[in-house]
C-alpha cells in the first residue's frame, strides 16, 4: 500500500495502466522474499555483510575533483546496511528535526506517538503545528546579517516541502483498505502535506529550530490560496465552492520546489492526482485520462468522506483542475496567501529552478515528473529587478511557457505553448490560453515536444548557468510510437511508448541519466539550446551490458534531487526503490554524491538508513552548514518486518524493540557540517 502512495516508484499514476514497472518491482521484491524464505530472518539482517565479503564494491574512495577533496564513502550494501546515516571522515551529520516534531507555533502539544500501537498517530490539530510528514525539496533563506549588509550564515528561514502520506500509519498498512474513512482522518492526512517554514539558528556551534518564532508556519492541503495567471477564472477552474475559480484551498504532494531571487519560495505540486476518487459511477474524460485521474486514486480514499476530493460531488468534478501548479510563498510574511501561477503550467511539477541574467532576464525550469513526459521552461515577460522586491511580485504571472524538442544533433528548440500558435488552435480543439495551460500536456503533445525519462530535478550552475536536469528511470521505450493512445485526438504521450532516442538513449533505463544543456548566447529567453548527456547511471558490476553506465567514480542509480552550492559542486540525490540488493549491487541504497561538472566526477558523500530516499539539499550561503532530506525510511514498514526495516530516528526511543513497540521511521532532516569548520565538499 505505501509505494503505492508513493508513486515516483510505481505506475498507478500512468494512465495507459501499463503494468511493467509494477512487474519488474514483483520480480524485485520476489527475490528479496525468496532470499529471506530460503535463509530465515536472521540471516537477511547479515546479508549486507555477506555482500560486502563477496564482492568488494568498486569505486573512487580518491577525493574527486573540482572543489571536492572528501574521501568518498562506499556504498551502504557494502557497509553491511546500517540502519543509519554516514558521512566521510571528518563530517558530522545530526537530526534536525523529523516528522510529528514542534516548529514553533501555538497551538496543541507536538505530540506523535511513535508507537504503532497508536491508531490515530496524527490529526490535524497536532500536525497543524507540526512537521509534515515525508520532506522533499527545500530552501534556505538566510536572515540579514547584523550591521554588515550581508547575509547571515547562522540564522535564517528553512522552508520544507511534504510530499506525501503513509496512510497506513493511520492503520496497519495491511488493513488501510478496510477500515473506515472519517472526515478526522482525512483531515490530518490533509494537514500532513504541505510545507513548514521553520526559523533556524545557530548556538553554541549547533542548529536548532527556534520555538517559538513568529515565522514559523504550516501550509497545508487545507490553507486558502489565490489561483493568478492567465488560467485565474477560467470555467474549466471553477467549482461549487469557487464559483469564481480564482481561490482554493490547499496545495499537494509537494515534491521539490525552486526559489526566487526575490526571495519567495516555490513549492511545486507533483502526484497531486492520486487524491482524487470517484463515489459511484464514472467516465474518465480524455483530459482526465491525460493526467491519472481516476476512480480510485492511489487509495487514500478520501473522496469517500470529503466531497471535495469526490469527482462525483456537485459541482467540484474541475476540483482536480486547480492542483498541479507552481505555488509561490512569501517566507517572510506568514500572514500572506500563496498564490497558484498558472502561468509556469499544470503538470506534474518536479521543481522550478531559475536562471537570471545581468539584465533581469529570467526564466525557471520545471520538469514534469512521469515517464515520457516533458521538460518545460518559462519565462517572465517582465525583468527581474533586485532593488525593489514588490516590483517583482507578480512576474510569474505574465510570461511564455515552452516546452523542449531534443534535437538528435545535439541542439534543442523551446516550443513556445501559446493559444493560437503551433496547432494550439481551436480546430484543434484549444480555445484560449487559460485552455493551454490547464491542459499543459496535451498543448505539449500538440507542439511536439520530446518525450522524457521522467525529468525530475533541475539546478542551474551559478556562474555559467549551465542547466542539469535528472532523468530518473524509464521502462517505457519501445516500438508503439506516439498517437496509439490518445482519445482527444493529439499525439499522446500516455500510452505510448516511444522509440529511443539520442537524449533518451536506453530502452530499459533502470539507472537513469542526468543531461544537460546550454541557452543560445546563454540567454535564459533563448529559444535554442545546445545539449549532451552528462552521466548515465548504472552499476559496473550488473551482467546486462546497456546498464553498466558510463560513471567517472561511484557508481549511482535513480538520480532525483539536484542541486547546485556556491561553489559549482552539483549534489545528487538518489532515488531507487528498496536496499540495493539485487541489480543494485555495486550501488547499495540511496545516497547524496558531489560531481564535479568539468570532469564529471562523481563521489558519495552520504549514504542513508535503510528504504529511504535522499532528497532536499542546501546550505547556508557559505556553505558551511548543509541540510539534507531523508524521506521515507522504512518504506512499506510493517509489523513482523521490522528487523530488516528502519527505525531511524528514533531507535530505541520506547524501548526494547519488540514488535509492539518499535519505533516508527519518521522522514526528516539532517544538519551536516565539516568538523574544521570549513565549507561541505572540500
Ligand atoms: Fe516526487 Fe518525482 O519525485
Ligand atoms: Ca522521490
Ligand atoms: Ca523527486
Amino acid at each position: 500500500m505505501s509505494s503505492r502512495m508513493h508513486p515516483d516508484n510505481d505506475e498507478t499514476i500512468n494512465p495507459s495502466g501499463n503494468t511493467s514497472i509494477r512487474d519488474v518491482m514483483a520480480e524485485f521484491s520476489g527475490r528479496r522474499n525468496f532470499l529471506k524464505g530460503s535463509l530465515g530472518m536472521a540471516t537477511i539482517a547479515t546479508l549486507g555483510g555477506f555482500a560486502s565479503q563477496a564482492q568488494a564494491y568498486v569505486g573512487s574512495p580518491a577525493p574527486g575533483g573540482g572543489g571536492i577533496t572528501f574521501t568518498g564513502l562506499p556504498p551502504n550494501l557494502a557497509a553491511g546496511f546500517v540502519d543509519a546515516v554516514s558521512v566521510p571522515t571528518g563530517y558530522t551529520a545530526k537530526t534536525l528535526i523529523a516528522w510529528g516534531d514542534a516548529i514553533g507555533v501555538s497551538g496543541p502539544a507536538a505530540l506523535i506517538n511513535h508507537d504503532h500501537a497508536d491508531p490515530l498517530p496524527i490529526t490535524a490539530a497536532r500536525q497543524n503545528t507540526t512537521f509534515g510528514q515525508h520532506n522533499d525539496g527545500m530552501h534556505f533563506f538566510a536572515f540579514p546579517a547584523a550591521g554588515t549588509g550581508g547575509v547571515s550564515n547562522t540564522r535564517g528561514l528553512l522552508v520544507v516541502n511534504h510530499e506525501y502520506v503513509d496512510p497506513g500509519l493511520h492503520a496497519n498498512t495491511a488493513t488501510y483498505g478496510a477500515i473506515v474513512i472519517t472526515k478526522a482522518l482525512v483531515d490530518a492526512q490533509v494537514a500532513a502535506h504541505g510545507v513548514s517554514v521553520l526559523e533556524v539558528r545557530k548556538t553554541g556551534g549547533e542548529w536548532s529550530v527556534v520555538k517559538p518564532s513568529p515565522f514559523a508556519r504550516r501550509i497545508t492541503g487545507e490553507t486558502p490560496m489565490r489561483i493568478s495567471g492567465p488560467a485565474a477564472g477560467a470555467d474549466a477552474m471553477k467549482t461549487a465552492a469557487d464559483p469564481t475559480g480564482t481561490s482554493v484551498l490547499g496545495t499537494l504532494n509537494n515534491c521539490a520546489h525552486g526559489f526566487t531571487p526575490w526571495g519567495t519560495y516555490l513549492t511545486c505540486e507533483e502526484n497531486w492526482n492520486g487524491y482524487f476518487g470517484a463515489v459511484g459511477s464514472f467516465t474518465q474524460t480524455s483530459a482526465e485520462r491525460r493526467y491519472g485521474v481516476t476512480a480510485g486514486g492511489f487509495g487514500y480514499r478520501w473522496h469517500e468522506a470529503d466531497p471535495r476530493f469526490n469527482l462525483n460531488a456537485a459541482g467540484n468534478r474541475n476540483e482536480p483542475n486547480r492542483f498541479g501548479w507552481v505555488v509561490e510563498i512569501d517566507p517572510f510574511n506568514p500572514r500572506a496567501m500563496p498564490v497558484k501561477r498558472t502561468g509556469l503550467g499544470r503538470i506534474k511539477h518536479e521543481s522550478c529552478a531559475f536562471a537570471v541574467a545581468d539584465d533581469g532576464t529570467i526564466c525557471f525550469y520545471t520538469g514534469d515528473d512521469e515517464r515520457n513526459d516533458y521538460m518545460y521552461k518559462f519565462v517572465c515577460a517582465g525583468k527581474y529587478n533586485p532593488k525593489n522586491r514588490g516590483a517583482n511580485r507578480d512576474l510569474l504571472d505574465s510570461g511564455t511557457l515552452y516546452v523542449a524538442k531534443f534535437n538528435a544533433d545535439g541542439t534543442g528548440t523551446w516550443l513556445p505553448l501559446v493559444f493560437g500558435m503551433g496547432g494550439l488552435t481551436p480546430a484543434n480543439g484549444f480555445t484560449s490560453q487559460a485552455d493551454v495551460l490547464i491542459r499543459t500536456r496535451q498543448a505539449a503533445d500538440r507542439a511536439g515536444a520530446t518525450m522524457m525519462d521522467r525529468p525530475e530535478w533541475v539546478a542551474v550552475h551559478p556562474t555559467t548557468r549551465e542547466v542539469y536536469l535528472t532523468l530518473t528511470n524509464n521502462n517505457r521505450r519501445g516500438s508503439n510510437p506516439p498517437s496509439s493512445n490518445n482519445p482527444d485526438g493529439s499525439t499522446s504521450a500516455g500510452g505510448a511508448r516511444p522509440p529511443v532516442d539520442t537524449p533518451n538513449p536506453r530502452p530499459d533505463n533502470r539507472y537513469g541519466h542526468i543531461i544537460r544543456w546550454t541557452e543560445t548566447a546563454n540567454d535564459p529567453a533563448a529559444t535554442t539550446f545546445a545539449w549532451d548527456i552528462f552521466v548515465e547511471c548504472g552499476d559496473r558490476l550488473n551482467p546486462a551490458a546497456n546498464l553498466k553506465g558510463n560513471i567517472n567514480g561511484d557508481d549511482l542509480g535513480a538520480p532525483d534531487g539536484l542541486w547546485f552550492d556556491q561553489d559549482g559542486r552539483l549534489w545528487i540525490q538518489t532515488d531507487q526503490q528498496g536496499d540495493g540488493l539485487g541489480d543494485w549491487t555495486n550501488i547499495g541504497g540511496n545516497a547524496m554524491f558531489a560531481a564535479d561538472p568539468a570532469t564529471r566526477r562523481i563521489t558519495r558523500f552520504l549514504t542513508s538508513p535503510r528504504n529511504c530516499e535522499t532528497t532536499g539539499v542546501v546550505s547556508t550561503p557559505d556553505g558551511k552548514t548543509m541540510f539534507v532530506g531523508i524521506q521515507h525510511p522504512g518504506e512499506d514498514w510493517a509489523p513482523g518486518t521490522y528487523t530488516s526495516r528502519s527505525t531511524w530516528p528514533d531507535s530505541g526511543v520506547n524501548g526494547p524493540t519488540t514488535q509492539a513497540t518499535v519505533s516508527k521511521p519518521r522522514s526528516g532532516l539532517l544538519v551536516v557540517t565539516k568538523n574544521d569548520g570549513g565549507v561541505v565538499g572540500t
